[in-house]
């Protein structure tokens, strides 16, 4: 079962990165595959929390190859100091290796990003000003510059000097803004390309070769499938597309290389930015949900917007990401409610819809339709084994895994790794339904 694919299934901050950490143990190679330092991946290990917002989240064991293919924009500083900060605690990061196609943000990007949400007014999609939408237009223009072209300094400085040019008068006539200094920003990067020189290679035939020399290859997604730039709910989207298929295209492997698709889910919903999201709760319940959960951005920092488990976003998950696996994360945030409400379907116009809708302005008049569950009181926090669970959240876990019609293979009570109940298939059903298991489903 070589090449796993791990994606968020709602809008971001999962817990992917607790879950990659943790499956990394049985991986070789790690790959990130799209986005960029708009991602913020938490790692909790003896205490310890890191934050890695584009290094891949297997880096700390020591055998992983760590991997940024080519779909992934990078800023080079970001990067470097994130390499620097895990050479600081005795992480070698010098082992990565990142693609020579992947695109590369510079300075000019971060300020678009800046402007150009300003100037949307009201409508800001609250990026994370971090230059991802500037940099994958210019990609998508045919005027990015990727990680190759900054090997060749004379070459490069002049790309740089045509790209900057073009930005300046856009800066000045469209957004009254300060013109950058092309020959500054050629010399910075100059630095840092010598810096990642030795880390750069073909990585998709590293890929390749992992995988047909039988190797566990791990491809970590980054945001999740609610801010996928084809299928999210756009214009309130990242500038990437985050389900499962763009392993493909942001790795460079093939369909078939991918053996096994893990859905993360959080035990109820979070949403940083602007957008419709239908499950909100803008009040005590959605206040309980951030204070205990510490929904705060892990990338800028904002307040992460809480409400109700939604099924209808969960099912859209499961079939546009053919998911194998649900890893369900954060129920010990749910511990005192005392009832919790899960959506199933939408009202919508007099109608009832089961399916994501396809018109955005659908989606933000869109009713939550729930069905309530009972909740439990005792601290799950310590719990190892589905056994540890108080019924009430077998139950809740089994409606979950039931109405999505995917087995959960893991579920996590704690950010910590050993906060953690693997299944693996063996357990007894112990709630009143059957938790549906990875072997009722052979691919
Ligand atoms: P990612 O972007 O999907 O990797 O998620 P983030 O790291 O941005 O946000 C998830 C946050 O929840 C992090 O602070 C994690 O340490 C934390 N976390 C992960 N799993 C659990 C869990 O099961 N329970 C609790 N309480 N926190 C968790
Ligand atoms: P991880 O990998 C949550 C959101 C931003 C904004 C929208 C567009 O940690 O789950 P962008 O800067 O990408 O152009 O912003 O997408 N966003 C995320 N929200 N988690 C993320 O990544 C996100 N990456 C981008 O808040 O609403
Ligand atoms: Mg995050």
């Amino acid at each position: 079962m070589p090449g796993i694919v791990v994606v968020g299934t709602q809008w971001g901050d999962e817990g992917k990165g607790k879950i990659i950490d943790l499956l990394s143990d049985e991986m070789q190679v790690v790959v990130r595959f799209q986005g960029g330092n708009n991602a913020g991946h938490t790692i909790m290990c003896d205490g310890q929390t890191l934050k890695l917002h584009l290094i891949p989240s297997g880096i700390l064991y020591p055998h992983i190859v760590p991997v940024i293919g080519n779909g992934v924009v990078i800023n080079p500083a970001v990067l470097i100091e994130e390499m620097d900060n895990l050479g600081a605690i005795e992480i070698d990061a010098e082992r990565l290796r990142i693609s020579y196609n992947a695109h590369v943000i510079l300075p000019f990007h971060e300020n678009l990003d800046g402007l150009q949400d300003d100037s949307r007014g009201e409508r800001s999609l609250g990026t994370t000003r971090r230059g991802i939408g500037p940099t994958y237009a210019d990609k998508a223009a045919r005027t990015g510059i990727r990680m190759q072209d900054m090997l060749d300094p004379e070459a490069f400085a002049g790309t740089v000097k045509e790209a900057v040019g073009e930005k300046n008068r856009l800066f000045k006539c469209f957004y009254d803004a300060e013109p950058l200094d092309a020959e500054e920003i050629a010399s910075r990067y100059r630095g840092y390309a010598e810096r990642l020189r030795p880390c750069l290679a073909d990585t998709s035939i590293l890929v390749k070769n992992a995988l047909r020399e039988g190797r566990n290859v791990l491809f970590e997604g980054a945001q999740g499938l609610m801010l996928d730039l084809d299928h999210g709910t756009y214009p309130f989207v990242t500038s990437s597309n985050t389900v499962a298929g763009a392993v493909c295209t942001g790795a460079g492997v093939g369909p078939r290389d991918i053996d096994e698709v893990i859905g993360v889910t959080k035990a109820y919903v979070t949403r940083v930015g602007a957008g419709p999201f239908p499950t909100e709760q803008g009040n005590e319940t959605g206040r309980i949900m951030q204070e205990v959960g510490k929904e705060f951005g892990t990338t800028t920092g904002r307040k992460r917007r809480c409400g109700w488990f939604d099924l209808v976003i969960l099912g859209y998950a499961v079939r546009l990401n053919t998911l194998t696996s649900l890893a369900v994360t954060k129920l010990d945030v749910l511990t005192q409610f005392s009832t919790l409400k899960v959506c199933v379907s939408y009202r919508l116009d007099g109608r009832t819809i089961e399916e994501f809708p396809q018109v955005c302005g659908d989606f933000a008049s869109c009713e939550p339709v729930y069905e309530e569950l009972p909740g439990w009181k005792e601290d799950i926090s310590g719990a190892r084994k589905l056994e540890d669970l108080p019924v009430e959240a077998r139950d809740y876990l089994d409606f979950i895994s039931q109405r999505a019609g995917v087995p959960i293979k893991l579920i996590s009570v704690g950010p910590e790794r050993q906060q953690t109940i693997l299944l693996d298939g063996g357990e007894e059903p112990l709630s009143q339904g059957r938790l549906l298991f990875y072997d009722d489903f052979p691919l």
